[in-house]
């Protein structure tokens, strides 16, 4: 038994087994996909930006632009070319406190707004972030290698988080005395330390700070060194909404200064909650520091999310949804289908399905040009784990079944093919990794039990999909599943108006949705004598 995959140890043998027979009949694909980009200059794209004051390199801080007091900048790349596409400022642990002392006393005059202020600002913000998406996607594209609509999913954030913030209703609640009266209020927490991820530049942030502005809380944002460009554009945007000075601030740093940075946002004592989205093993680490001085934390942490097709389901629907799910952001997401299961019956019939769907759906190049959907991985170092787990995938057995390359086409970014792996064990790596890249492996199963046993076998919990048209198992398989969110006949889940977030080591805290704004408000009880 692989030591990667001890958890496969929990499935009876006769389990393990029936995923591993070979699927023999079906024969294996070249890669179709088409390269669909001419040579790029990534600075020539740059300049195509219409309002150029979007393109902000320095950290902001208390309503003001400012360089990191070491006088150091660290380099964005564009990873759909590996071409520089600017420096930004990289703040320390001691520009971090400074912009946390900023935070900490703008709270103290934005705890007091009116949700109804608050709210303008947010549809302002909202409106502006709008009226320049043309602007802010070709800038997040150039540092992230944007190939999905992700600009206005993030935007989307602003406008929800403005209209919940007047919706934060107390209580009243009966008193068992008819001497007192009890009211529950709803205040929040305080200065909020904010860390995201490089896959979705904008959304991460939007998400954590619609919610803590709406209610009544400020932030400091240290964004992820690969995309820092994004962060800063939402600052330029939110200054001209009117979010006073020291309410919203940025402090962007390299990977070097990440740990000293991460730290002081999780225990300088004016900090009072921490919002991370990231990998489990970090998450773990941020919750340990924060635990010294009893912050509140919200872990938006990783996934490995099966993807269940029975034999009752409609193959071409699971067949499109697999697409979305799997290759949205080139399968650089925490909810993104990891474990492909197909029921023995209907494995080779779907796998060729899919299969096809990739090829004619799919089309690969940098984000800028015309009809791409399938960007690059962030770096050099994404693309090498895939390439790994593959390697190991096929060591121990798995076939290609389609992709399985770095495609040979005009640009020179870090491109890997969407690939499909048949004949997967789950002795393969992926059976319990997350993979975060375009590969697609597809196991077998032969019964509802055992699929759902495999399902469950991971320590976490984030989504899970599942096709079937039996209404029964419906509701058998969704209440089954060990995961914050459930897809039934659908792969896409992911919307600002429901509670996106995890179960086990995947992390605990809802986002978006009328829950989220909770994560960044106390409540206070107060018992009236009369
Ligand atoms: C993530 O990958 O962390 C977020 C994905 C989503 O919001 O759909």
């Amino acid at each position: 038994m692989s030591a990667a995959c001890s958890h496969s140890r929990i499935l009876p043998s006769r389990q393990v087994r029936s995923s591993t027979a070979p699927t023999s009949s079906i024969p294996t694909h070249t890669l179709p996909v088409v390269a669909a980009s001419a040579p790029i200059k990534s600075l020539d794209e740059l300049a195509k930006i219409n309002d150029k004051s979007l393109i902000q390199s320095q950290a902001y801080v208390d309503g003001r632009w400012v360089s990191a007091s070491s006088g150091k900048t660290f380099d964005v790349t564009d990873p759909g070319t590996m071409q520089k596409i600017g420096s930004v400022a990289d703040m320390d642990a001691d520009d971090v406190r400074r912009a946390i002392d900023a935070a900490s006393r703008a709270f103290e005059s934005w705890k007091n707004t009116t949700a109804k202020e608050r709210s303008l600002i947010l549809r302002r913000w909202f409106d502006l972030i709008i009226s320049n998406k043309d602007d802010l996607a070709r800038l997040m594209t150039l540092e992230g290698g944007n190939h999905w609509p992700k600009l206005v999913y993030g935007a989307s954030f602003i406008e929800w988080f403005g209209e919940e913030a007047k919706r934060a209703y107390g209580d009243v609640v009966p008193s068992p005395l008819s001497s007192t009266r009890m009211v529950v209020l709803k205040q929040p927490v305080g200065v909020v330390g904010i860390i995201t991820p490089y896959n979705f530049p904008n959304a991460m942030i939007t998400r954590k700070v619609g919610a803590a502005l709406a209610a009544g809380c400020t932030v400091v944002v240290r964004p992820a060194h690969e995309t820092p460009y994004s962060a800063l554009a939402l600052c330029e945007l939110a200054e001209r909404a009117g979010v006073p000075r020291g309410v919203f601030n940025v402090v962007p740093c390299s990977a070097e200064n990440t740990p000293d940075v991460g730290k002081e946002l999780t225990t300088n004592e004016a900090i009072r909650k921490v919002s991370f989205t990231g990998s489990t093993a970090v998450g773990k680490m941020l919750t340990a520091q924060a635990a010294g001085t009893m912050k509140r934390v919200s872990m938006e942490l990783g996934g490995n999310a099966p993807f269940i097709v029975f034999a009752d389901a409609d193959l071409d629907v699971a067949a499109e949804q697999l697409v979305a799910c799997k290759f949205r952001n080139s399968g650089q997401t925490c909810v993104c289908a990891n474990r492909i299961y197909v029921h023995e019956s209907v494995y080779d019939d779907f796998v060729s399905r899919f299969a096809v769907l990739v090829e004619k759906r799919l089309r690969i190049g940098h984000g800028v040009s015309e009809g791409v959907n399938f960007g690059p991985l962030i770096t050099e170092r994404g693309l090498q784990k895939i390439e790994d787990q593959l390697k190991r995938a096929v060591d121990a057995g798995a076939r290609v079944f389609l992709g399985g390359k770095r495609p040979d086409i005009s640009a020179a970014g870090y491109f890997f093919e969407p690939t499909i792996l048949v004949d997967v064990t789950d002795e393969v790596p992926m059976s319990c990794e997350e993979t975060f890249g375009p590969l697609c492996p597809v196991f077998k199963f032969s019964s509802e039990e055992e699929v759902i046993r495999r399902a469950n076998s991971v320590p976490v919990g984030l989504a899970g999909y599942f096709f079937s048209r039996d209404i029964g198992r419906v509701f058998r398989v969704a209440e089954a599943l060990e995961v914050g969110m459930v897809g039934a006949n659908t792969g896409i889940i992911s919307t600002e108006v429901a509670p996106f977030g995890g179960v086990k080591e995947s992390g605990f805290g809802r986002e978006g949705s009328r829950y989220g704004i909770d994560e960044y408000m106390n409540i206070k009880y107060i018992n009236i004598s009369l």
